[in-house]
């Protein structure tokens, strides 16, 4: 069977066979077939498309080309979330503790931000001494201590979504629901999960534009993680605007502690609860929605959730200490608030130059090799439905350059949209997708 004669069959309309489609990812993934013949396959299926049956094969297929996390020593049931990414998406830090109090391991597995959407791991870097390189060994003890753990993806998990990704990247082929559901379940299935819950966001500040588009998703990563006898759920939630008060790494750490201490912002706590009530739920660990809220937020209120995350932080290496101090440790040089032109109804807050803003800043990343900066962003950003009166500020800006600032300040200044009268605020959670 010659690479090129399956790529024919796939640009041709066919549905590929399991045995084509293994062979496929296993060549690319030693080297055997090139960059230009899986380029040629990528866009065959960009334009073509893949049936379910293909789609959950070439997951199962990328999963297989690494190792995959043993954690059969982990006695709670094991359940994970996974965000398609947003501006101020904070989520993660917030929910792996809350969980684990509630009797769920969390191994979370996250990502860098790249583009305009943050990454998990860049905010909990911005906490000194805070390793997300654990090996394997050191990620399966952190969660048998503490009940959860963030880490980064390790070389030899997923590698051929590793090599597919930096592909797809520079040939037009990363917007296929098929390539992503294989890249993203792919990664999350290697972690030696028993469900997991997804939020995907749709939306000016997310990666799908259209709920159409958020909902195809949404249903093609639920099949193949339920044909993979996986527990599974995925939420769709909001990202035509920022998610909390704040964007920026350090700035996000801060507001993620607010919330853990029970003084979260509260479309965060809402899209927090919503995600994990889910995920007690998958665990068997709640009876109802209900039931799984009120633990929930028993354990935000107590202040246990807070000390789980401190104990995370200390047993990979971090100063749990420094998370009363982070505006100090990381303050901006230029802190610069920035005034409402009119009085009114926050009407939207369009997430897309909000994020643009903080790329800008220099919180994000355009390559993967940038650095980023931990004390830029943004905070203090009001909220669709809040009164304003002229002159007071909608935001604030942080920066270490002036001439950034500058930049950012125009994005900001048209992110706004203030109107005379009520504003209708839209839901957070549009919808539930189960298998
Ligand atoms: N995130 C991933 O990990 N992979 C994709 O293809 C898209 C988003």
């Amino acid at each position: 069977m010659l690479p090129q004669w399956i790529i024919e069959k796939k640009r041709d309309g066919q549905a590929l066979s399991e045995e084509e489609i293994r062979c496929f990812i296993e060549g690319y993934t030693v080297g055997r077939i090139p960059d230009y013949q899986m380029a040629a396959m990528a866009m065959a299926i960009y334009c073509r498309g893949m049936t379910a049956a293909e789609t959950a094969v070439i997951t199962d297929a990328m999963m297989r080309s690494g190792d995959l996390v043993d954690t059969s020593s982990i006695k709670r049931p094991k359940v994970d979330k996974h965000s398609t990414g947003g501006i101020g998406d904070k989520v993660s830090l917030i929910l792996a503790p809350l969980v684990a109090c509630c009797g769920v391991a969390v191994p979370m597995i996250s990502g860098r931000g790249l583009g305009i959407t943050g990454g998990t791991l860049d905010k909990m870097e911005s906490i000194p001494g805070y390793r997300t390189d654990l090996s394997v060994k050191e990620f399966v003890r952190v969660i048998q201590r503490c009940g959860c753990s963030i880490i980064g993806q390790t070389g030899r998990l997923a590698p051929a979504d590793k090599k597919l990704y930096a592909l797809r990247d520079v040939t037009g082929t990363v917007p296929s629901i098929p390539l992503i559901t294989a890249s993203i379940m792919s990664k999350k299935l290697a972690e030696g999960i028993d469900a997991l819950v997804l939020d995907v966001k749709w939306g000016k500040g997310a990666f799908m534009r259209t709920i159409e588009d958020a909902r195809a998703l949404a249903r093609s990563m639920v099949n193949v993680g339920t044909h993979m006898g996986k527990g599974m759920a995925a939420l769709i939630t909001d990202m035509n605007r920022p998610l909390g008060r704040c964007a920026g790494n350090a700035l996000e750490v801060i507001e993620s502690v607010q919330t853990l201490k029970n003084e979260g912002p509260a479309d965060l706590v809402e899209v927090t609860l919503a995600l994990s009530a889910r995920m007690l739920l998958l665990a068997k660990k709640a009876k109802n929605e209900k039931d799984a809220r009120a633990q929930l937020k028993k354990h935000l209120a107590s202040g246990k959730a807070y000390e789980v995350f401190q104990e995370m932080v200390r047993l990979q290496g971090g100063d749990a200490g420094s998370l009363e101090k982070l505006h100090q440790i990381h303050a901006a040089s230029l802190q610069e608030p920035m005034p409402a032109t009119a009085a009114g109804t926050i009407a939207a807050v369009d997430a897309e130059r909000v994020g643009k803003a903080c790329v800008i800043l220099g919180a994000g990343r355009t390559k993967t090799d940038d650095k980023v900066d931990f004390a830029v962003g943004v905070s203090g950003l009001m909220q669709v439905g809040e009164k304003v009166t002229k002159g007071q500020p909608l935001v604030v800006i942080h920066a270490n350059d002036e001439n950034r600032l500058e930049e950012a300040r125009k994005l900001l200044d048209g992110a706004f949209t203030i109107r005379k009268g009520a504003v209708k605020e839209p839901p957070l959670v549009y919808e539930t997708i189960l298998k």
